[in-house]
């Protein structure tokens, strides 16, 4: 057990997805996993262990943000010995061409600021995706007739962003869309020599105002967990 993580050692399988909201977790592990069991719900923050076509698997929340996610990584990698780590989650679009429902899988994500900042002071590390994840996720999205976009994302450190100009010149900049929490899983990830990868599907447009109805979330976030697991075990 950690601080945060309730589950007995072992209780926690080496491939881990991470989605932001728990409830998502009970959702995709009832969904997509065999035998899968409930190890942790410290703070309602669940996390289920089961297997896929035989191989062992963790669905474990992060909650919102990379302070939350930097917790539950942290503990996964350092106390559990998490080695592959998949973010599944929702971005907002920020280029005319990344529209709504279409999945974003990031080789990299700028930041204004991380909870690594006291690490790297005034270096402006740049936190990137293991390649051998992002390819075999690009190939499982094709395999399935879907057109992934890749390349850069932000990680924000707010949703409610108060300055427009700043997503302006992410979006100048070619930045695909904005999420809260894959630069600090990539940081941690290089950090202690595993594995991670972020999935995205957009959920809301900074340009447009669309937004998807919680229905097509449903269907849209079953699709990252099946590209996500037939990427670990490729
Ligand atoms: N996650 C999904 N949409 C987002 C947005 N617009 N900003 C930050 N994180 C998001």
């Amino acid at each position: 057990m950690t601080v945060h993580i309730g589950a007995k050692p072992g209780q926690i399988a080496e491939t881990v997805l991470m989605p932001g909201d728990p409830y998502r977790a009970k959702w995709a592990a009832e969904t997509f996993l065999e035998d899968a069991e409930l190890v942790n719900d410290v703070r309602g923050m669940l996390g289920f262990t089961g297997t896929w076509r035989g191989h062992r698997v963790t669905i474990q929340g992060s909650g919102m943000g990379m302070p939350s996610l930097s917790i539950y990584a942290n503990e996964l990698i350092k106390d559990y010995g998490a080695q592959t780590l998949i973010r599944i989650g929702s971005a907002g679009g920020m280029q005319p061409q990344v529209k709504i429902r279409d999945l974003v899988i990031a080789m990299t994500s700028t930041t204004l600021s991380t909870p690594s900042k006291g690490i790297f002071r005034e270096v402006n590390y740049a936190p990137c995706a293991d390649f051998g994840l992002l390819r075999a996720a690009v190939a499982a999205a094709e395999a399935r007739g879907s057109d992934p976009h890749v390349g850069g994302i932000y990680s924000s450190d707010v949703f409610y962003d108060e300055r427009p100009d700043l997503n302006e010149q992410m979006t100048r900049h070619g930045i695909l869309a904005v999420e809260m929490e894959a630069a600090e899983l990539y940081t941690l990830a290089a950090r202690y020599g595993r594995r991670a990868l972020a999935i995205l599907t957009i959920s809301d447009h900074l340009q447009t105002g669309e937004a998807l109805t919680s229905e097509d979330r449903e269907r849209s976030f079953g699709e990252m967990v099946e590209i996500a697991l037939e990427a670990a075990f490729a």
